[in-house]
């Protein structure tokens, strides 16, 4: 009989948001006179943009008509696209990214996922905990990991985020190939300043390592002395690739658009010590196995970058921070320190008690889903997330329920 790919049997059953959406399920199911309101998963709420809506009608009626129909698109996205993309988000914060290093796609998590199968297979992993499980999972599956112990794989350098480093992993001593690093933080919501950043940039220089920055939150950053983007540090463009999202940025969790940005001086070794270009690869990876993000999501995409676009996807992020300044004063007000929130969407919340018994008692006593610290990795441990991802009414309801039932 043909063998499964047994790495996959190295990982827990199910990935974490199906299997807290397969309890919140149960319950549901088993107490329907009881709704339950869901700050777990990172799902966006509010409806898209108007500008993103007007250029999706105008784009459908683009393909309605001969003369402007659309067949495939380039892979790596179309150039009006990739043109605003470079503009807005990296000239205008003075960052030099070409439109030719950036490669649309239809989602920060796939990306994140699908990075690592151009590098080798043995290379040495470094990644934050808690953090994403996409980084440490897809690394699982390809086989870079041995089995796991005390909720941890063998291989990995796993890089403590606590209270103590407030969230930001210091640089290790010992070597690694690649680092995975995510700011603003899902799950902490901490953000690294640019000088640890600096410190990352020099630490990769130094072991010639390469960095996969996962900036997929960036647009809740409101203190301007934060980094949105690595390549705001010097050197950055040698060791690092971005990733970001329009998911959170602009309501797209549904609509599905994001974009990976590999420099071109970017290079890896390969097998006989040569440097290899990984722009090269990732196109050809991506022209192999990805046939672009449709026409009318990357008008609406180019959308956000439009006067109006702008201004409603920042009062987007906006509403979503005033949901999270609400869940801080609320835990706060309930004794539990907490970090995150301020620029960033996620609040981490010290429950001083396991993560997923937190997690039960709030779903059982208040009907309210959070993300139960440990699912992102041994550190979370003691801890929840708590998203600000749902309408202003229902983020209130939670409150005053979490209040009546832990007050
Ligand atoms: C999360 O809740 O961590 C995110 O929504 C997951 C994702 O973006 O894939």
């Amino acid at each position: 009989m043909i063998r499964i790919n047994d790495n996959y049997s190295k990982l827990t059953a199910s990935y974490l948001f199906a299997d807290i959406a397969r309890r919140v399920d149960a319950f549901a199911a088993a107490h329907p006179g009881r709704p339950v309101i869901r700050l777990g998963i990172g799902d966006v709420t509010e409806p898209l943009p108007a500008a993103c809506v007007d250029a999706l009608h105008g784009a459908a009626d683009e393909m309605s008509r001969r003369a402007t129909f659309r067949g495939y698109g380039p892979e790596q996205g179309y150039p009006f696209l990739r043109e605003l993309i470079a503009r807005h988000d990296y000239a205008a914060r003075g960052c030099r990214v070409e439109p030719d290093e950036i490669f649309v796609s239809d989602g920060a998590k796939c990306d994140c996922a699908n990075i690592q199968e151009i590098f080798s297979a043995d290379a040495r992993l470094a990644i934050p905990d808690p953090v994403y499980p996409v980084y440490v999972d897809t690394n699982v599956m390809a086989g870079r990991t041995g089995p796991p112990a005390d909720g941890r794989y063998a291989g990995i350098l796993y890089l403590d985020s606590t209270a103590s480093n407030g969230y930001v992993p210091a640089v290790p001593d010992a070597p690694a190939d690649l680092v995975y690093l995510c700011f603003p933080n899902n799950p902490t919501g901490a953000v690294a300043t640019r000088a640890q950043l600096a410190a990352w940039v020099a630490y990769a220089k130094r072991n010639r390592a390469v960095i996969l920055f996962d900036s997929a939150y960036e647009a809740y950053v409101r203190d301007p002395a934060l980094p949105r983007s690595i390549y705001e540090v010097e050197g950055a463009r040698d060791v690092a690739i971005e990733f970001r999202s329009f998911s959170k940025t602009a309501g797209f969790t549904g609509t599905r658009c994001a974009y990976a940005v590999v420099p071109k001086a970017l290079a890896a070794a390969d097998a006989a010590g040569r440097p290899q270009s990984l722009h090269a690869l990732w196109s050809r990876r991506q022209t192999t196995k990805f046939n672009g993000v449709s026409y009318p999501v990357q008008r609406a995409a180019a959308a956000v970058y439009s006067d109006a676009g702008r201004e409603q996807v920042r009062a987007l992020a906006d509403f979503y921070l005033g949901n999270a300044r609400l869940i801080r004063a609320a835990m706060a007000r309930l004794g539990l320190p907490c970090a995150g929130g301020e620029n960033a969407p996620y609040i981490w919340v010290n429950v001083g008690r396991p993560s997923w018994e937190f997690f039960d008692l709030l779903l059982e006593r208040a009907q309210v889903v959070c993300t139960p610290g440990v699912g992102f990795g041994r550190c979370g441990e003691g801890h929840v997330r708590i998203s600000a991802f749902n309408s202003r009414e229902k983020v209130e309801e939670a409150l005053a329920r979490i209040a009546a039932a832990l007050g």
